[in-house]
C-alpha cells in the first residue's frame, strides 16, 4: 500500500484501517489530508482484497475537528469553491462503492462530522463528541452537512446544530440517528473490528448493490428508487456469489463469497 504523509493505511485481512494522522491538529482536514484522502479510496477501490473500509482519527482525543481553520484565513471564494469541487475527499466517497465505517474516537466536528456522514455506518465512543461548529465562524458546513445531517436526523435536529453549532455527547447522537452505536472508548477497536469483519464476509457484489440501492433512497423519488433496486436486484443473479449464496443455504453450510 502506498504511504502518506497526513494518513495511515493498514491491512486487516480483508479489512483497511485509514487513520487521519495530524493528532496534533486534532486530525483537522487540511488541503494535503483531503487529497490524500481521495487518493487512499481510489487504492482502496482497486484492490479487490479490501472489502470493507474503516476511517479513524489518531490519538485519543479527536476523530477529525472540522477542516483546518489556519487554511481559511486570506482565502478567496474561488479558491474554496476549487477546494470543494475538485478531487476531494468528500467526492471521492461518491465514486467508493465499497462499505466504510466511521470509527469515531473522539472530537467528530464540522468537516469531521461531515466525513462521518458521508461513511455508511458510524460506531462512536462514548466520549466522542459532535457539532457542526462553522456558524462560530461565520460560515456554513459546506461537505455536505446541511444535506447528509437532514437526511440522518430529520430537518428539526439538523437545524438545531448547524444554527447554534452546539456540541452533542455520543448517547444524544445514537438516539437522534447520528450515529449507529455507541461502545465504551476501551472496546471501540474491537467492536469496529467485530462489525467490519461480519461485513467483511459478505458478498461484496451484493454489498455493492445494497449500498447503492440505499443511497438511491435519498437522491430520488420513491417510484425511481423502487425501479433501481429492482435493477440491482435482478443484477445480483448474475453474480456466482447470488449462486454460492443459495447453493449453501440448500447445502447447510456457509457460504464462501468470491466477489465475482
Ligand atoms: N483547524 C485547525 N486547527 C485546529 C482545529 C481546526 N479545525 N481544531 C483544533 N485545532 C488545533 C488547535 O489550534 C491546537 O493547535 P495548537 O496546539 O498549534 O494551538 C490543537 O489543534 C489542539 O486544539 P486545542 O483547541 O488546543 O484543544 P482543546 O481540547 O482545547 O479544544 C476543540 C478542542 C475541538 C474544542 C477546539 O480545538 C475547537 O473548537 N476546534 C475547532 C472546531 C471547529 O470549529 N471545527 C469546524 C471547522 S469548519
Amino acid at each position: 500500500m502506498a504511504s502518506y504523509e497526513t494518513l495511515l493505511l493498514e491491512r486487516r485481512g480483508r479489512v483497511a484501517l485509514l487513520t487521519i494522522n495530524r493528532p496534533e491538529k486534532l486530525n483537522a482536514l487540511n488541503i494535503k489530508t483531503r487529497q490524500e484522502g481521495a487518493q487512499a479510496l481510489e487504492e482502496l477501490q482497486a484492490d479487490e482484497g479490501v472489502r470493507v473500509v474503516v476511517i479513524t482519527g489518531a490519538g485519543e482525543k479527536s476523530f477529525v475537528a472540522g477542516a483546518d481553520i489556519a487554511e481559511f484565513e486570506g482565502r478567496t471564494a474561488l479558491t474554496q469553491r476549487d477546494v470543494m469541487t475538485g478531487r476531494s475527499l468528500f467526492t471521492a466517497f461518491d465514486a467508493f462503492t465499497k462499505p466504510v465505517i466511521a470509527m469515531i474516537n473522539g472530537f467528530c466536528l464540522g468537516g469531521g462530522c461531515e466525513l462521518a456522514m458521508a461513511c455508511d455506518l458510524r460506531i462512536a465512543s462514548d466520549k466522542a463528541r459532535f457539532a457542526q461548529p462553522e456558524i462560530n465562524l461565520g460560515i456554513i458546513p459546506g461537505g455536505g452537512g446541511t444535506q447528509r445531517l437532514t437526511h440522518l436526523v430529520g430537518e428539526s435536529k439538523a437545524m438545531e446544530m448547524i444554527l447554534t453549532g452546539e456540541m452533542i455527547d455520543a448517547e444524544t447522537a445514537r438516539q437522534i440517528g447520528l450515529v449507529n452505536r455507541v461502545v465504551a472508548h476501551a472496546e471501540l477497536e474491537a467492536e469496529t473490528m467485530k462489525l467490519a469483519e461480519k461485513i467483511a464476509e459478505k458478498s461484496p457484489v451484493a454489498l455493492r448493490m445494497a449500498k447503492e440501492a440505499v443511497k438511491t433512497a435519498a437522491r430520488s423519488t420513491l417510484d425511481e428508487g423502487l425501479r433501481r433496486e429492482i435493477d440491482l436486484f435482478a443484477l445480483c443473479f448474475s453474480s456466482e456469489d447470488k449462486d454460492e449464496g443459495v447453493r449453501a443455504f440448500l447445502e447447510k453450510r456457509k457460504a464462501e463469497f468470491s466477489g465475482r
